[in-house]
């Protein structure tokens, strides 16, 4: 969060040495209605998130331990992501690619950037902020790269997905769920990546 204070003490710098030579009245009721509107919409946007971190999808017991409901396999577009909300303002993005499903922390290694918000690209989980990517099958970026993320344990009960809400430490390898034929929303031979 203090970049954004960083960026705002920049445009603050640079406002303020244009009004040195700009004394009209009109210039420093922009800059001020600009920063306003700027950081109000900041502010309502972190109020709106900050409640959404509190919910909890709804659990249910499975193997002796609760899981949490994601979605069910057709509300996953392919190469797309759905965020569940474990609390504690903790969100994980569960992944369908291929015939598969696979989860990691919603949190880019790089800036914090919203993975679940990304898209597969070439078989990797891709940050829609500045383009970093982690593999499906341990949340590491691929080699040159050293970032790496918490992935988590999926089940399907049917056609609802179930995460486990423990996640593992950051580069675990983990398995993905396969998806099987008869609830593919593309059908029994959309196996492959479409993009
Ligand atoms: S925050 Fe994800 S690539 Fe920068």
């Amino acid at each position: 969060m203090g970049v954004y204070v960083a960026y705002g003490l920049i445009v603050l710098h640079a406002a303020f040495g244009l009004l040195q030579t700009e004394t009209h009245p009109f210039y420093a009721i922009m800059i001020g209605g600009c920063f306003a509107l700027v950081a109000g919409l900041h502010l309502a946007a972190g109020r709106r998130e900050a409640r959404a971190d509190h919910a909890v999808g709804p659990t249910v017991t499975e193997a002796g331990k609760a899981w949490v409901e994601v979605a069910r396999v057709c509300d996953i577009a392919l190469n797309r992501a759905k965020i569940a909300q474990l609390g504690g303002g903790e969100r994980v993005a569960v992944f369908r690619y291929e015939d598969k499903l696979s989860a990691i922390s919603n949190v880019c290694a790089h800036q914090n950037g919203p993975l679940g918000e990304g898209r597969v690209i070439d078989g990797c989980i891709t940050c829609p902020w500045h383009g970093y990517q982690y593999r499906m099958a341990d949340g590491r970026s691929p080699p040159p790269f050293t970032e790496k993320v918490s992935n988590y344990r999926l089940r399907l009960r049917g056609d609802m997905i179930l995460l486990d809400p423990d996640g593992l430490p950051p580069g675990t390898p983990v398995d993905p769920v396969i998806i099987p034929p008869e609830i593919l929303p593309e059908g029994k031979g959309a196996r492959h990546d479409q993009t």
